[in-house]
């Protein structure tokens, strides 16, 4: 396991020593990289010794014409030779560098060039972390599915009190060592696979104030979403609006309406090898939505409502070798609905399940489902957490992806 360490030049910088150290004794090979700012707060030599490792503190040096060459793609090099990029202390600074893309160092060069699992543990004054500018680089950086370890409350070194110290080193050792290990160990079930998957309901403007929605959490497709994650699947997650925080290491495409949604599954859907539809997408929309608010003046208010697209339909005409999962909320005859689905939407495998029911389906933490296989069986999944349920259905399509004829 070989991690990258970047250090951010803050009073926090010290503890980056710390946690270099609690990386080691979990078993992984660090590679520190220091920004000029952090050079003001700890020696290179102190990460040097504790590593046994060359510390990289700069994109260019005064080298021969040899040296220079490969110093000059060296962020590569290490980009291509790690698992993980971890930042700590990652100062606001950085963050809003990464958020926006700005590479004028090793380190967010580094960064640019890395496509593994990314780690940050912000630390800094408290209204620094809590300003709008901040927040907002980080929900960036969250839905490109970064790991934000978030920093601890506290008193801190600019003397005042709050959110902003940095999580403690064995902590943020302790979830780094954690991801590795579950991307490593549940390699077997999903690595190579790109999951495309919906969750949350859509949300139909009637007019610029009001709009018709449904009763989704997006809770189920979220730990679809965590589960594929885990299993070392490369996850596009496409949301409708939900209270949800967005799932460590899954990409992240926020939508609104049916129509959105469609939009964006279909521009991901090339990089898809499998996809899975747990979203409750409205089934009506209005077409033309009013530029005024409608007024409260007639004594009825009749909507003249029209079919939204049909996704699942469409990726079922359009799926290639993919494998496809549908969704069916029912409230009677589950698996009988659930066949019809399979048949006229073109899937793998439909999960149906019950609603209307207290404890399971909509809003709940908990589910109870059928899964309608395309092989003519039924599995029946009984109530428990959706987590657990997830982790069920991506049992049965790992089972389906493994059977001859499936492509890519
Ligand atoms: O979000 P939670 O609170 O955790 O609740 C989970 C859930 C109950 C929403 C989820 O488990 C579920 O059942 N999702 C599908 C809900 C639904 O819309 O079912 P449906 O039978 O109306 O639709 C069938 C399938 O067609 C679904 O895969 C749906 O995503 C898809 N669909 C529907 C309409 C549409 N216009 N386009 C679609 O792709």
């Amino acid at each position: 396991m070989r991690v990258a360490l970047g250090v951010g030049g803050g009073i926090a910088a010290y503890k980056a020593a710390e946690l270099a150290r609690a990386l080691q004794e979990r078993g992984a090979a660090v590679q520190v990289i220091m920004t000029d700012a952090a050079l003001e707060f700890i020696t290179p030599l102190t990460f040097a010794a504790l590593t046994g490792q060359k510390v990289i503190t700069s994109l260019f040096s005064n080298r021969g014409a040899d040296e220079v060459l490969s110093s000059a793609v060296e962020h590569i090099h290490v980009a291509q030779s790690h698992d993980a990029l971890l930042v700590a202390p990652a100062t606001a600074d950085l963050l809003a560098k990464f958020a926006h893309g700005l590479a004028g160092d090793f380190l967010t060069t580094t960064y640019l060039a890395f496509t593994g699992p990314v780690i940050l543990a912000p630390a800094m004054n408290t209204n620094m972390w809590l300003h709008a500018a901040t927040q907002s680089n980080l929900e960036a950086l969250r839905g490109r599915g970064h790991l934000i370890i978030e920093p601890e409350e506290g008193l801190l070194a600019c003397g005042t009190s709050g959110p902003g110290r940095l999580a403690e080193p064995g902590r943020i050792a302790g979830e780094v060592v954690r991801m590795l290990t579950a991307r490593r160990g549940m390699a077997e079930g999903m690595a190579g696979e790109t999951v495309l998957l919906t969750a949350g309901p859509t949300q139909e403007a009637l007019d610029p104030v009001r709009y018709i929605t449904n009763r989704s959490s997006g809770k189920m497709g979220y730990a679809l979403a965590e589960a594929a994650a885990s299993r070392g699947a490369r996850v596009i997650l496409v949301s409708g609006p939900v209270n949800l925080p967005a799932p460590a290491g899954v990409e992240m495409v926020r939508v609104r309406t049916a129509v959105e949604m469609r939009d964006a599954v279909m521009a991901r859907l090339e990089e898809a090898t499998i996809v899975i539809k747990a979203a409750a997408v409205a089934d009506y929309h209005l077409r033309e939505i009013p530029a005024q608010k409608t007024k409260k003046a007639a004594a009825q208010w009749t909507l003249n409502l029209e079919p939204t697209p049909d996704i699942l339909a469409e990726v079922g005409r359009n799926k290639g070798g993919r494998l496809l999962v549908g969704f069916a909320a029912e409230t009677q005859n589950l698996e009988a609905e659930g066949r019809r689905k399979l048949e006229t939407k073109n899937c793998d495998m439909v999960v149906a399940n019950l609603v209307g029911q207290p404890g399971a389906g909509f809003e709940s933490d908990a589910n109870e489902v059928t899964l309608v296989l395309r092989t003519g069986e039924s599995v029946a999944v009984p109530r428990a957490g959706k987590r657990v349920v997830a982790d069920r259905i991506l049992d049965q399509v790992v089972k389906l992806r493994r059977e001859p004829g499936r492509t890519p």
